[in-house]
């Protein structure tokens, strides 16, 4: 597997001759931000060696090499998802190629449905920490000494400094934020109203079906990590009010990517 990453890598490396810094994956349905990128190359992952075929006609994601906020930038536009039935080791494949691009810091969305009571539709949810539910870890099986330590530790997963900095961006912006745990779990069935309680019993203040896997394996191999969600829809099983339609969602997730790309170009300017 390693040798297939190096080999991916080099690949870019001699195509592109650009040495990212940030390494960004968008989520779905959020990939607005690359119309702010200064974009030098694009590949459609199936150009790319050795990353997953995608598994959905039409819906072939892109990987963007760019400047955004002064920096280079190297951009996945869609993500592999677990409930696609890619293993873990294919899921995270691009986070590792993207530690041998020159990586320091990766920057992640996803989609996600608020748990927290105080959440609404549109709302931005900063990062702090994340729960593993996925039935595997992607660090499962022999450890890749080239990347990482066996063990890794995982008492600050995502940067405290970022999100501070993160915070500070929403206000200056006046971008309405909230903060919190972010639950992955496989999918694709969204969750019953019993799971719901359970996921808020647990800790989590919202749920996606991403995110984790990229995450773990970005900290095994040394990169530091900043992440949003964008809260899609509320989860609260109690709630009997009008479901939120469908064109209000949408309107709603318009406005939090603007916002959401603006505080991830200001704090990659930052860096
Ligand atoms: N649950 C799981 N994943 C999601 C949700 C949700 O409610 N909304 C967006 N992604």
């Amino acid at each position: 597997m390693f040798e297939k990453i190096k080999a991916t890598a080099q690949f870019l490396k001699d195509k592109t001759q650009f040495t990212p810094e940030v390494g960004i994956i968008l989520g779905s349905g959020l990939g607005g931000l690359v119309k702010a990128i200064d974009v030098k190359h694009t590949f459609d992952y199936s150009e790319v060696p050795n990353f997953p075929v995608s598994t959905v006609e039409g819906h072939d994601g892109k990987l963007i090499f760019g400047l955004l906020g002064g920096k280079n930038v190297v951009a996945m536009q869609g993500r592999f998802h677990y409930y696609e039935g890619y293993p873990m080791q294919e899921v995270t494949f691009p986070v590792r190629v993207m530690k041998l691009l020159g990586v320091k810091t990766v920057f992640l969305s996803n989609a996600a449905g608020g748990l927290n009571p105080a959440f609404e539709v549109g709302d931005l949810m900063i990062i702090c920490d994340h729960i593993n539910f996925f039935p595997e870890n992607p660090l499962r099986g022999k450890n890749m000494d080239e990347l990482g330590t066996r063990f890794p530790e995982m008492s600050q997963t995502y940067n405290a400094e970022l999100i501070a900095r993160a915070k500070k961006i929403a206000t200056d912006y006046k971008i309405k934020f909230q903060s919190g745990v972010y639950i992955g779990s496989p999918g694709p069935t969204l969750e019953t109203p019993a799971e719901y309680n359970m996921f808020r019993l647990l800790g989590a203040d919202a749920t996606g079906m991403s995110t984790v896997p990229e995450v773990i394996v970005a900290r095994h191999a040394g990169m530091e990590c900043f992440g949003i969600s964008v809260i899609t829809n509320l989860a609260k099983p109690a709630d009997t009010d009008k479901p939120t339609s469908h064109e209000e969602v949408q309107n709603v997730a318009q406005v939090a990517e603007r916002n959401m790309t603006v505080v991830f170009t200001e704090l990659i300017k930052s860096l």
